[in-house]
């Protein structure tokens, strides 16, 4: 459907035009007063149940819902539905000057009001970008930790001393680790989320049969030793404290598949899914949800000097990988998917390795 003017607004649907079958009740009732909520400008509500259907789509109003019959499991009824929709606000949407769209109501609240976050590895990277959008969402405070300390210093000072500090910790070493949960709950009474996202790549291929093993043991000790730390002692914290926190892992496309090369880091981040879900089932009866986000290749500091490129070239060579037409992969992506899965709105998710791929995994 072709992109819908923007209406100048916050709301995550502003503008868009949707559908929803099955939308007469239950779930695709509840999915269409979400919406509507918003900002769409039109959701149409298609059912076999006409009076229930009317009905929700006059509670939501008309002016935002109209009700369509329609049978899905009869082709003409579904092409008709689909047909209506574009005709009747398709055009519309096409020849609408932006000042005649509707305005709807901003009734948002921001997703992480008064959280305490810890991000590792938020010096830079997706790590830092997930630290400003978790600021930017409300959080009392973000704790960066990572051992980049001047570029750590400089990324907490641009979001603002009141919300963001940065705490040196090498997620290697236990005691750091300790320390920096610790420091936490004592300075700011609890933690609600953890971010466990440090991660390192090797320069050199580690092909299976040429595996440096130092260089192994380096990486599998940042990569699943200290991502196994960060959440050890964040729930430890958590369960302590009754904390009904979230806890979330980057993992990466590389925990799914084989590839002929970096067999350290593939083998590293199917260890990071693995963590995921034993600290799923564990940590679940109390009320702790773990997750993860598995990104594709994107450009950040560590790819590009992997690469040994810049940022842009670093982009053209994921952008020529990448299966998703007319998007390209960036740290904001894999940020608002962990915002979602440490939000309120991923309150019955746990267990879920959220891949961030553009469908690339499947196919491979
Ligand atoms: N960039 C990609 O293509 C990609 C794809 C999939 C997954 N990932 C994963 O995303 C995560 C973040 O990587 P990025 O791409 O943002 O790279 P990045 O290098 O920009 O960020 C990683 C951060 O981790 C920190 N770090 C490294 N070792 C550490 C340690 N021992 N203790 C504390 N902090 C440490 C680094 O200083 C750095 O600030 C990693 O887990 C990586 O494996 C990246």
């Amino acid at each position: 459907m072709a992109e819908a003017p923007s209406a100048n607004t916050t709301l995550r649907l502003a503008g868009k035009i949707a559908i929803v079958t099955g939308g007469a009740s239950g779930i695709g009732e509840a999915t269409a007063h979400v919406f509507a909520n918003e900002g769409v400008r039109k959701v149409v509500i298609a059912d076999i149940q006409d009076e229930l259907g009317n009905q929700v789509a006059m509670s939501i109003g008309n002016e935002r819902c109209a009700f369509i019959h329609c049978d899905v499991a009869n082709e003409d009824e579904v092409q008709n539905l689909i047909q209506t929709t574009v005709n009747t606000y398709g055009q519309i949407q096409l020849h609408l000057h932006p000042n005649m769209a509707e305005t709807p109501s901003t009734n948002t609240s921001l997703k992480l009001s008064g959280k305490i976050a810890i991000v590792t590895g938020g010096a830079s990277g997706i790590g830092e970008t997930t630290a400003r959008v978790f600021a930017n969402e409300g959080t009392h405070v973000v704790v960066i930790a990572d051992i980049q300390d001047a570029l750590g210093e400089q990324v907490a000072a641009s979001i603002g001393d009141q919300r963001c500090i940065y705490v040196h910790c090498d997620v290697t070493d236990e005691d750091q680790v300790q320390s920096l949960i610790q420091s936490t709950v004592n300075t700011y009474g609890q933690i609600d989320i953890m971010f466990s996202n440090a991660g390192i790549i090797n320069s050199t291929n580690q092909t299976l049969m040429e595996l440096d093993m130092s260089k192994l043991d380096r990486l599998l000790a940042v990569n699943v030793r200290g991502m196994a730390l960060c959440v050890k002692h964040a729930a430890r914290a958590m369960v302590e404290q009754r904390v009904r926190g979230s806890i979330v892992c980057t993992g990466s496309t590389s925990g799914s598949h084989g590839g002929s090369r970096s067999t350290d880091y593939i083998m590293s981040k199917h260890a990071v899914l693995g963590l995921m879900r034993a600290a799923s089932v564990q940590l679940a009866t109390h009320g702790i949800r773990v997750n993860s986000v598995s990104p594709n290749g994107l450009a950040t500091p560590m790819t590009c000097k992997l690469l040994k490129m810049s940022e842009e070239n670093a982009q053209e060579v994921y952008k020529n990988v990448a299966r998703l037409e007319g998007v390209l992969l960036t740290p904001k992506h894999v940020a608002n998917a962990v915002l979602f899965l440490v939000s309120n709105e991923a309150e019955f998710i746990t267990g879920l390795d959220l891949r961030v791929d553009g469908g690339l995994v499947y196919g491979k």
